[in-house]
């Protein structure tokens, strides 16, 4: 089966298009769209032959659980059990928005969308066609990022039929998303709100609405025995298929310490890529060199990050070397990702020039 691709923008919507990809999910097929974070790969969240389709498609384990999108408000007491306060007030200052909260979920969810949970994680994006399409199909539309298990995300639809092109019955082309890395996830399960995935909407803007906010204490000690709670977040990630390594420091250290690693690592045969800056990309003396996007601009860099990464695989590049990203309102995210990619690769700049 070879996926239809049909193409419209946020300004332009093919209304007749929507309407046939909307019928597709309701009769149990799968369709990926565009959203303000990542393209999806959307069933019907309350088939669950649907969810196990998309489990296929992905090559995904299984008990790694799906977010449900709705369309509206009105739509959410059907799913969940109940909406605790401080959720309701998320949602009416983040929805619809990349924001997804994991809440307790009704009869509704088939355990096959869950991963087995007796939670459901649930979003209202704000990207119109994703809107719309929610709306055609019913109005709950199971997505994982349309990509293949372990594999960057997709942020063009170029992305996904790379990917997926094979395995699914249609790909809405809407261009490139705004946002570029996945929704912020808000666990309402304990007491205090704790965020499992960080992204756009970051921690201080969760705990200027809310007060206390955790973060998951999985996504910050990475090495120890502690699991993140979402399962998605404990597997090797948006990788790339080279070998990925993060170089941290002072700026002039980085670049440094990147143009040494590149000369050693060409002497020994491999294909070099250098994820810069366009403050640092003129700086770079060896090997391929991509500018993410600029420092000062920092959604330039979340924007770009996969997209780099999959480049990168079509250059057959076999070793990466990254500047680090602790921007600062989205440098959670950013690293987070990265980090991920990296598989936790990271070299100290200062330590690298003293060798
Ligand atoms: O921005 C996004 O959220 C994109 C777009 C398409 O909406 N979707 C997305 O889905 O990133 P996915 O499946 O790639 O990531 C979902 C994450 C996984 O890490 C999964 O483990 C976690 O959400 N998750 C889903 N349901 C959960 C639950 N009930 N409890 C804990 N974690 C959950
Ligand atoms: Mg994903």
């Amino acid at each position: 089966m070879k996926a239809e691709i049909v193409h419209m923008t946020a300004e332009n919507i093919d209304k007749e298009s929507l309407k046939r990809a909307g019928r597709i999910l309701q009769e149990g097929g799968l369709v990926a769209f565009p959203t303000e974070t990542v393209y999806g790969l959307g069933g019907n969240a309350l088939d669950f032959k649907a969810s196990k389709k998309i489990y296929a498609a992905k090559g995904r384990p299984s008990d790694n659980p799906l977010i449900v999108h709705i369309a509206d408000m009105e739509s959410l007491p059907k799913i969940v059990k109940e909406l605790p306060p401080k959720a309701k007030i998320l949602a009416e200052k983040f929805w619809p928005g990349p924001l997804t909260m994991i809440l307790p979920k009704s009869d509704a969810v088939p355990l096959e969308t869950t991963g087995g949970l007796n939670t459901v994680a649930v979003r209202f994006p704000s990207d119109p066609i994703a809107q719309s399409l929610i709306r055609y199909a019913g109005g709950y539309v199971a997505a994982p990022s349309a990509n293949t298990s372990g594999r960057p995300s997709p942020t063009l639809a170029e992305h996904v039929e790379e990917d997926l092109g094979d395995a699914i019955d249609m790909i809405i082309d809407g261009g490139q998303v705004g946002i570029g890395l996945e929704s912020t996830i808000v666990d309402f399960t304990e007491d205090v709100p704790v965020v499992l995935r960080p992204g756009y909407i970051s921690l201080e803007m969760l705990r200027e609405v809310l007060g206390e906010v955790r973060m998951d204490k999985g996504l910050l000690k990475t090495d120890s025995k502690i699991h993140p709670k979402a399962p998605g977040m404990k597997y090797r990630h948006y990788a790339p298929k080279a070998e990925l390594s993060i170089v941290e420091g002072e700026s002039g250290e980085v670049v440094a310490a990147i143009n040494r690693l590149a000369k050693e690592a060409k002497a020994k045969g491999e294909t070099v890529g250098i994820i810069a800056t366009d403050e640092t990309a003129e700086q770079y003396t060896a090997g391929l060199v991509k500018s993410i996007g600029k420092r000062e601009e920092e959604e330039t860099i979340a924007h770009h990050l996969y997209e780099v990464l999959r480049e990168f695989d079509k250059y057959q590049v076999s070793a990466i070397y990254s500047e680090a990203f602790y921007t600062p309102r989205m440098g959670q995210a950013i690293m987070n990702r990265l980090l991920k990619a990296a598989g936790h690769k990271i070299i100290k700049a200062q330590e690298e020039n003293e060798k």
